[in-house]
């Protein structure tokens, strides 16, 4: 497990996609971590390799990467689309989730950070069944919807947050009945209760939080998270 609070906290970059964490998050992530995830050599790489990021340590941790693979087994998906590739590490949960048949289309801004994601997914032994698109994200999912792709079974939201509900918007015109669709980082240490935040990426949050609350086709929970990234959680959402 990587990233003890004071390795953190001596490193300039370290918390920067990180919120505040204390010791015993980092021991009880450590311990189920050790005990229950096995994260190969490729997965270290794609996760230690997200420091060369724009966003360094922002993608999941490993235990939360585990779980995007269960519920992506539990459901069933054979195709899954990620909004926010960063370094490929939860893509790389996604792609070995989906299994060889399956396809996951990963969405990402920077042709640097996407560069970063190939190798890693060809490190994975996933490469051939994720594609990697470059751009803006609302860009490639409309691309996306103007290509009547096949739909998809499980959608990760984890992108540039104030984009969040046309991200949905997009994600309910690349879905059907079933599918499901997680939203990353809505807790934000707290600060999603603040109506008044003058962060925008807060704001895009209550906003998304507003349409699924207002949508009669959505199932839907949030469940806040505490552990090696601090205090956050997730959006779990299904299509009626
Ligand atoms: C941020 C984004 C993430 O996807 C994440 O996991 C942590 C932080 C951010 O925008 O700050
Ligand atoms: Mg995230």
């Amino acid at each position: 497990m990587s990233n003890p609070p004071d390795a953190a906290q001596s490193n300039g970059t370290a918390l920067t996609n990180r919120y505040p964490a204390a010791p015993e998050w980092f021991a009880v992530d450590d311990y189920f971590t050790t005990a229950l995830v096995s994260e190969d050599a490729a997965l270290v790489a794609a996760r230690e390799s997200g420091a060369a990021t724009t966003m360094p340590n922002a993608e999941v941790a490993a235990n939360q990467g585990a779980f995007l693979a269960l519920v992506t087994q539990i459901a069933g998906a054979r195709r899954v689309l990620e909004f926010g590739t960063l370094a490929g590490y939860s893509t790389i949960w996604f792609a070995r989730a989906v299994g060889p048949d399956g396809r996951v289309v990963t969405l990402e801004l920077e042709p640097a950070n996407a560069e970063i994601a190939r190798q890693n997914l060809q490190r994975a032994g996933v490469a051939d069944r994720v594609e990697i698109m470059v751009g803006p994200a609302a860009q490639s999912a409309q691309k996306l919807i103007d290509q009547n792709v096949e739909p998809f079974d499980l959608v990760f939201i984890d992108a540039d947050k104030p984009n969040n509900p046309g991200y949905l918007a997009a994600s309910l015109q690349l879905t059907r009945s079933g599918a499901v669709i997680v939203f990353d980082n809505v807790v934000r240490n707290g600060a999603v209760v603040d109506p008044d935040s003058d962060d925008p990426r807060v704001q895009g949050v209550r906003a998304v939080v507003d349409d699924i609350a207002s949508n009669p086709d959505l199932d839907a929970t949030a469940l806040q998270t505490v552990g090696v990234k601090g205090w956050d959680g997730f959006i779990l959402a299904r299509r009626r």
